[in-house]
């Protein structure tokens, strides 16, 4: 099977990634946190920074627990965990991470404008090759870059939660982003053992979150409209569909608040009325009930 213009295969080529030892990751929240691991996994030094130390012991704290349990089950090797744990460190000093770091990764909230304001920061103290990303789905970086004095370096980088598991890393260039950019974003993104799914240009949603809305927006629908319960929309998904969760499960796993803010954040752009979260949404939203990391969500939790 291939594609109309492209080989199967490692469609992008062999980008080397001769420029990338240090990474740091913003925001220690579930994808920052993962992210950061998985760098330290692939071998980078990696720095994770959050704004404070609570939630960075936290964040902490799971991934010791996940990797352990990977050796635990025997999928990794203990050796090498523990030379990823050494190799990632938590901090609360941005400012002196990023001062000699080589790639940037920011995966705060989806807010555009606490993106630029940070993109801002990042631009005045990060070393003049430095590379700077955002993990976010649905703000653009088009939309950020131009808060830096280097829209060259600056594109989206979107990995899927959990990113310790899911292989796909979405890169989307801007239209000034640099082709170098571009190769040594996937390239990472290769060592980091990930897949990558490479846009043209860049759209709201990218390609797999698009899939995923369309998807959602009908479960939302069925579900507004009182067709089906949340569990039977769900287990359709599941055993008739062979998802491995229903889209509502999803929800709760990915972060209920993360759901409203991309609808939110799409609105803001689109003007569309149709981005606008679904009311159920918005009542879990406003309740405090994000989902898995909170308790309850579509579903509750126990732990
Ligand atoms: N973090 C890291 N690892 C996890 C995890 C988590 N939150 N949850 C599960 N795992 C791993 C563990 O290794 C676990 O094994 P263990 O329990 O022995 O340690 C293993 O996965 C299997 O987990 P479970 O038995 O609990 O459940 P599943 O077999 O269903 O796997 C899953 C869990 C990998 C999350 C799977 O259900 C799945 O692939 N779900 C779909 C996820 C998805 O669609 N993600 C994309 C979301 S969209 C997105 O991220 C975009 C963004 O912009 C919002």
């Amino acid at each position: 099977m291939s594609g109309s213009e492209n080989s199967a295969g490692a469609a992008h080529g062999a980008a080397s990634l001769t420029n990338v030892r240090h990474v740091t990751v913003i925001g220690s929240g579930t994808m920052g946190s993962q992210i950061a691991m998985v760098s330290a996994l692939a071998g980078f030094e990696t720095a994770l920074v959050d704004i404070a130390q609570d939630p960075l012991e936290l964040a902490k704290d799971q991934l010791w627990k996940r990797v352990d349990r990977d050796v635990e089950k025997g999928r990794r090797d203990g050796g090498d965990v523990t030379a990823a744990k050494n190799r990632l460190t938590f901090t609360t000093d941005r400012d002196a991470a990023v001062a000699s770091t080589d790639l940037v990764i920011e995966a705060a909230v989806e807010d555009l404008a606490v993106k630029r304001s940070l993109f801002t920061s990042l631009d005045a103290v990060a070393p003049e090759r430095t590379v700077l990303v955002t993990n976010s789905s649905n703000i653009v970086s088009s939309r950020i870059a131009d808060a830096t004095g280097r829209p060259e370096k600056v594109c989206n980088m979107h990995f899927f939660n959990p990113a310790l598991i899911m292989e796909c890393v979405e890169v989307v260039p801007h239209p000034e982003t640099s082709a170098e950019t571009v190769d040594t974003v996937t390239a990472l993104a290769e060592a980091f053992g990930k897949s990558v799914v490479r846009l043209r240009r860049e759209i709201p949603g990218f390609v797999a979150n698009r899939l995923l809305n369309a998807i959602r927006r009908e479960a939302l629908s069925l579900h507004d409209e009182g067709i089906a319960d949340v569990e039977d929309i769900d287990r359709a998904a599941r055993t008739a569909l062979r998802h491995p969760m229903g889209p509502f499960e999803l929800m709760d796993l990915v972060g209920i608040d993360v759901v409203y803010l991309i609808r939110m954040a799409e609105y803001e752009q689109t003007g569309d009325p149709g981005s606008l979260p679904a009311e159920s949404v918005t009542r879990l939203y406003e309740k405090g009930k994000y989902g898995r990391k909170t308790g309850e969500g579509w579903y509750t939790y126990s732990t």
